[in-house]
């Protein structure tokens, strides 16, 4: 078990990593927490598995527990499903002393996250990640939000959990494509910040894909605490934050050109990293190979790391201009200039982009 301690402050919170840990949940928010009572949001697929496992851990320990559960995918992180779990918590008597708890991938964990940061103008959440990609990057830190129909997670609100626990065992029934997805943001942990955590993963691959439950633990923990490192020093960010973008700036541009339909937010970042990697040389930031590097790794994992054929260099880069994160129509990047170390480098010029998604076609 490894108990990793995020500090904000009076908003200070742990993430458990550990396999059972959803056995110590109800005792872990009754010991921390106090609360008037429990509601779990989660989704048909998880609520399936966990749901009566988690409520009973809730119950047992002399808690108060009702479920929300809305529908599964990406299509549903609205307005309209925030909505009907508004609703939903007013009608199950949720007052300000209740806690939410988010048990489920992303998707939950942003929609019930956001839920819990506009309640009643706040109650505590609790982020229960079941999903790779959730463990290692989207339960902390505390963004949440909702996508609106003209762009992803373009609503939303800073509300940092005030637990998280990841279970890796849950992991064992998730879908091996998104296993795979999840372990792009890894690699990214790796090159952005730890080079020793970008061996160890290019090392044991195979056991990671076989969900070893050790290499998992490993790697699940130095995420969260590559990830603790950068949002403590930058909750909201400011600067050293945007580090977490590396590989994102021309992921997202795939994933909106594609209609959210093609790639897994994991797999588009897999060929974004390999083209940033590939500018960085390009620009001079870093020395040849980096790319090189990044794609073995990523093919380790089963990951697509070459542009697809119908999408051209411009369309990405107009599609990159219309991102959220694009100020006044410079393009900034995330660069690694080694693998473990990133640096944010302003005032990219098109051609530079161009000539590097050119290079990573297959
Ligand atoms: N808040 C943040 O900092 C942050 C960071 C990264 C990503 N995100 C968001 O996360 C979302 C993507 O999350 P995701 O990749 O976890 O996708 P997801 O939440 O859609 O989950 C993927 C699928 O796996 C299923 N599932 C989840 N856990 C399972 C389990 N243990 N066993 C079997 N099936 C399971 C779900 O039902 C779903 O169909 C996006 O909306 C993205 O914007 C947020
Ligand atoms: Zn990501």
């Amino acid at each position: 078990m490894s108990e990793i301690h995020v500090d904000f402050g009076d908003r200070s919170y742990v993430v458990i990593v550990e396999s059972g840990a959803l056995g110590s949940l109800g005792s872990r928010i009754s010991t921390a927490m106090k609360p008037s009572g429990v509601i779990v949001v989660t989704n048909p697929v998880v609520g399936e598995w966990y749901g009566d496992l988690a409520e009973a851990s809730i119950a047992g320990a002399g808690l108060k527990v009702s479920r929300i559960t809305i529908p599964a995918g990406e299509r549903f992180k609205t307005m309209r499903t925030l909505d009907r779990v508004l609703r939903q918590m007013v009608e199950l008597g949720a007052d300000r002393r209740g806690v939410v708890v988010a048990l489920g991938g992303g998707v939950v964990g942003d929609v019930a996250g956001f839920a819990a940061a506009v309640y009643m103008r706040g109650v505590r959440v609790v982020q229960v990640p079941t999903t790779l990609l959730a463990m290692v990057d989207a339960s902390v830190g505390g963004k949440t939000g909702v996508d609106l129909p003209s762009g992803k997670n373009l609503v939303g609100a800073f509300h940092q959990p005030s637990l998280v626990l990841a279970d890796i065992d849950t992991l064992r029934t998730l879908p091996a494509r998104e296993l795979r997805a999840g372990f792009a943001e890894v690699v990214k942990h790796g090159i952005i910040f730890d080079q020793g955590l970008f061996d160890f993963s290019f090392t044991n691959a195979e056991a990671l894909l076989r969900r070893d439950t050790v290499a998992i633990e490993h790697v699940v923990c130095r995420s969260v605490e590559i990830k603790r490192e950068v949002v403590q020093k930058d909750e909201r960010e400011a600067g050293l934050r945007a580090i977490l973008n590396y590989g994102h700036t021309v992921g997202h541009a795939i994933e909106s050109l594609t209609g959210y339909a093609q790639y897994r937010h994991g797999e588009a970042i897999a060929i974004g990293m390999v083209v940033e990697a590939r500018l960085s040389e390009v620009i001079g930031v870093a020395e040849a190979g980096l790319a090189r590097r990044t794609a073995e790794a990523l093919r380790r994992f089963r990951l697509p790391t070459a542009v697809p054929a119908e999408l051209s260099a411009d369309a990405i880069l107009a599609a990159m201009m219309a991102d959220k994160k694009t100020v006044g129509g410079e393009l900034r990047f995330a660069l690694p200039d080694r693998i473990g170390h990133c640096r944010v480098v302003e005032k990219v010029d098109a051609n530079s982009v161009s000539a590097a998604i050119h290079q990573c076609r297959k």
